[in-house]
């Protein structure tokens, strides 16, 4: 089914490298002097790279030269002593890794990241999300960012981690002082400070909980992280503290744009939404259309470790490609009617969770999520409308990213 809206600005993937050059869709790659790295749009040149991770490393996925930046930040705070802990945060492991320390990361996650346990969170997603849908019923200008989309992950990852509900505020909190650091090419002071506060608050209250689920395991992950790896080895608590960092701020930001993406569609179409009310077993598809167009990840780099050819031009090494996760998803090449949503779409191979050896770990759980969040809200009111208020939708992002900043409706029950 193709469905007519219109379009606004966080529908697109950022205009590159100027506004009113286009959004280069299935475009060639192109260098830009001024930035110092080539640009990657189209979805067979994004996916070439992606399946090549000894040539295209991961090392700086979030931009050029940021973790030398970042370590001269510290170095002017050495009389900080929250500034010690700090280096551990900036990594993401095993997003930022290669190699050996890839694989040893990688074994860790996906040990404790299983189906089984997917499948046992279910219950918990099911009872947040009727318990979150239940707050917004009934009610008229509800800001579903704030109420719906923040909460429902940072709940869930914080469950699943194993970390006690009453923390969930503090959790949002130092999730968002990583984000805001790892995320700004030039951090202001405020970024910097949160950041440090949220390193040496996040480190005393990680901690002792390592340390006692070593003592005493429970079925959550990080007392699957704290075990051996099958090779018996074990992760040492500073690994296991940025690794726990690390799936806080992969899980979190990343749902919240998919579900206010997934929303935007789903009030902007009332065809679709008649639809998907009439036969629910179609929700897995909105999930997937979802996820393809709002791109959470919109965009990451990789750094050559050798000279290589993509898309026809020559890559030398050292040199960084920026790859458009969005504008992959989004090239007409690969994808039929590629700005539309369609639930009857076949192909599902969008590059949302990334591809290759880096495909993202979380990606059933975020699938499950959304779903059960989709399923719960249709499920509980009649419809669901964008309300009518000039700022309905507020478009947020940066210079690479294009997102849902926030979304008011109208939830009747
Ligand atoms: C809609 C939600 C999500 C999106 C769009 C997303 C996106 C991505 C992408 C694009 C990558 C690949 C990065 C690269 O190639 O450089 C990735 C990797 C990863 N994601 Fe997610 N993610 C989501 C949710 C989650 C959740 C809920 C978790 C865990 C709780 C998670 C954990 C990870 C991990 C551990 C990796 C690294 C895998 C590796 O490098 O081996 N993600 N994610």
């Amino acid at each position: 089914m193709q469905v007519e809206r219109e379009e606004t600005a966080v529908d697109r993937p950022v205009e590159w490298p100027r506004p009113g050059e286009g959004f280069g869709l299935g475009a060639p790659p192109f260098w830009v002097d001024e930035l110092g790295f080539w640009i990657v749009s189209a979805y067979a040149d994004v996916e070439r790279v992606l399946l090549d991770p000894e040539t295209f490393l991961s090392e700086e996925v979030v931009g050029p030269d940021r973790a030398t930046t970042f370590a001269a930040l510290m170095a002017e705070r050495s009389d900080d002593p929250r500034a010690a802990t700090a280096m551990t945060y900036f990594r993401l492991p095993p997003i930022t890794s290669d190699g050996d320390l890839w694989r040893r990361e990688h074994n860790f996650i996906a040990k404790a990241f299983t189906p089984k346990r997917v499948r046992a969170l279910e219950p918990a997603m099911k009872e947040l999300c009727e318990e979150l849908t239940d707050a917004v019923a009934g009610r008229t200008s509800v800001p579903f960012v704030r109420e719906f989309a923040v909460p429902l992950p940072v709940q869930l990852i914080a469950h699943a981690l194993g970390l006690p509900a009453e923390d969930f505020a503090n959790i949002k909190r130092w999730s968002d002082g990583f984000h805001h650091m790892i995320g700004s090419p030039q951090p202001s002071e405020e970024v910097i400070e949160e950041f440090l506060t949220a390193c040496s608050e996040f480190t005393e209250y990680v901690l002792p909980l390592i340390e006692q689920r070593r003592r005493e395991p429970a079925s959550d992950v990080i007392s699957a992280l704290a075990g051996h790896n099958e090779l018996g080895e074990r992760m040492t608590n500073e690994e296991m503290q940025t690794m726990c960092s690390s799936l806080m701020l992969a899980g979190n930001e990343t749902t919240t744009s998919a579900l206010a993406g997934t929303m935007l569609f789903l009030v902007r179409s009332p065809g679709l939404q008649a639809e998907l009310r009439a036969d629910p077993t179609l929700i897995p598809a909105l999930v997937e259309e979802g996820l393809r167009l709002s791109t959470p990840a919109q965009a990451l780099f990789r750094k050559a470790s050798a000279d290589a050819e993509v898309g026809g031009v020559e890559v030398a090494k050292g040199q960084h490609v920026l790859l458009r996760f969005a504008a992959a998803n989004r090239d007409p090449a690969q994808f039929e009617e590629s700005l539309c949503p369609k639930l009857d779409r076949q192909d599902k191979r969008h590059l949302t969770f990334g591809r290759g050896i880096h495909t993202c770990l979380g990606a059933p759980l975020a699938r499950t999520e959304i779903r059960i969040a989709f399923e719960t809200l249709l499920a509980r009111s009649s419809s669901i409308t964008l309300s009518d208020r000039e700022d309905a939708i507020v478009p947020g992002g940066n210079q690479v990213t294009a997102k849902v900043e926030e979304i008011y409706v109208d939830v009747d029950r």
